[in-house]
């Protein structure tokens, strides 16, 4: 290994320069002016698979934006990995907030600044890398290895359940890598071995058929907006659980030796909310901080439109409110069951003096993955020679929609090898990802290759 290892390490300005000509392309999912953008990123992502040595690299249209794939099948007899990212990236606003801009990659303190810089295009292109490494430096790999790169994670990877469906037989393997989550702090290899998952729903209120003056009107009709927020406020209780009847049945309760487990990681409660600049934290009584994030659901409303925003004062009833809310799931609750149950409760609690509309807009499993196996051990000692520390094994209060869909149609474990830290900002302004972690992780990706072909 040590050849190959080191030749990781001296190609790490040439890694680092790519790495930014990726990251200039605007790969916006959600946004319809970015469709070019993505299929040119889908076309990046295809030409690097094949520099790295794939021997067969194809892309795959959608109805939605292009799924690439990648394999190299030269060592029969020998394991099949499908290595599982996203090209993607979630939009950039406030654009304001950010100290460059999101898609002219910048270099301070040894982090790569850049929308996707950590989530997940840095993550996915160490595994492009480790496959190129390998192939320069001994010639073949020592299994067998395909990609999957999708374009749709960030919008819920509407296209690619149906694709793996469709292309099992293409899509077969032993086991499922996938970097697009967290190290529990700088420098600790991590293993994630469970996520949340989602249900995201939009309400709509609607009053008068149109804005009204608020003096000559108010006091008559309900106001959308006072509904809404009363709507709100009703789905939690003072103990901050859930109130949708039916919210907890399916959710399965932690071991003692996993909440122990949590425990060793000994998080400091107030170290964590001066990270946050909160006062104090908040969540479900009677549970910890990670346990709040980990293995117990949530309910957020995550936007609310209504009335009127801008400066100064208009007196006025809106015709119209609507809330984004989303509900973080775990196992073994099931996304399409809860959005059914809130739709119900939001029915039966909305007064006859407005109409509402309930929208599912989308969904993802919750998964988690079992410890033991050999993918699991392999990546825990690959990670671990690669860091030089002892792997620790966590649970993810994010989500990643397809891996409960790959493990089921697939068959095949997976193993959620990340490299990023969520103080990196995903999702916010001014992502990053550490450039030690970068090569750190394509040295793990390379040991794995090495471990679990034995
Ligand atoms: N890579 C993240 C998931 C994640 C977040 C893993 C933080 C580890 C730490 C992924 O790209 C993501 O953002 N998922 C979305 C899914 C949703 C859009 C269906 C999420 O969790 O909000
Ligand atoms: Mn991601
Ligand atoms: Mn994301």
């Amino acid at each position: 290994m040590e050849p190959i290892i080191q030749f990781i390490k001296n190609s790490q300005n040439q890694y680092v320069e790519e790495l930014k000509t990726f990251l200039r392309i605007p790969s916006i999912s959600t946004l319809n002016e970015n469709n070019e953008d993505m299929r040119h990123c889908a076309v990046f992502v295809a030409d690097k698979l094949k520099e790295a040595g794939m021997s067969r690299v194809e892309i795959f249209p959608t109805e939605g934006h292009p799924i690439v794939y990648g394999e190299w099948l030269g060592a029969p007899g020998k394991p099949t990995v499908l290595i599982y990212g996203h090209y993607d990236v979630q939009p950039v606003d406030p654009v304001e907030l950010w100290d460059s801009p999101p898609f002219d990659p910048v270099i301070k303190d040894d982090k790569i600044f850049a929308r996707g810089a950590t989530d997940d295009k840095g993550q996915m292109y160490i595994h492009i890398k480790s496959v190129e490494a390998y192939f320069k430096v001994k010639g073949s790999l020592p299994l067998n290895v395909k990609f999957i790169i999708e374009g749709e994670e960030e919008i819920g990877s509407e296209h690619l359940g149906g694709f793996i469906e469709q292309h099992k037989d293409l899509l077969k393997c032993d086991t499922i890598l996938i970097s697009d989550t967290a190290l529990y702090e700088a420098g600790l290899p991590t293993i994630t071995y469970g996520l949340r998952g989602l249900a995201y729903m939009e309400i709509e209120v609607t009053g008068p058929n149109k804005d009204l003056h608020s003096g000559s009107f108010g006091g008559a009709v309900a106001n959308p907006i006072n509904v809404l927020a009363g709507i709100i406020a009703k789905l939690h209780d003072k103990n901050g659980r859930v109130t949708i009847p039916n919210f907890y049945d399916d959710v399965l309760q932690i071991t003692k030796e996993e909440k122990q487990n949590f425990k060793a990681f000994n998080l400091s409660d107030k170290k964590y909310a001066k990270e946050l600049g909160v006062k104090e934290l908040a969540g479900e009584a009677k549970f910890t901080t990670l346990e709040r994030l980990w293995v117990r659901p949530t309910l957020d409303c995550n936007g609310i439109i209504g009335g009127f925003t801008g400066k100064g004062a208009k007196t006025v009833i809106a015709s119209k409110a609507s809330a984004k809310i989303s509900m973080r799931l775990v196992p073994n609750q099931d996304p399409k069951k809860i959005a059914k149950s809130f739709t119900k409760y939001i029915k039966s609690i909305t007064p006859n003096s407005v109409d509402v509309k309930i929208s599912d807009l989308h969904g993802a499993y919750p998964s988690l993955s079992p410890l033991t196996g050999k993918a699991m051990k392999a990546a825990a000692v690959s990670m671990q020679k690669a860091f030089g520390k002892k792997t620790v094994f966590m649970r993810e209060g994010g989500s990643i929609p397809i891996v409960t869909t790959f493990q089921k149609i697939l068959k095949a474990p997976s193993v959620l090898m990340g490299f990023g830290l969520n103080s990196e900002n995903l999702h916010s302004p001014n992502e990053h990802f550490s450039l030690i972690h970068f090569q750190l992780g394509i040295q793990s990706s390379a040991y794995f290759f090495e471990e679990y072909s034995k």
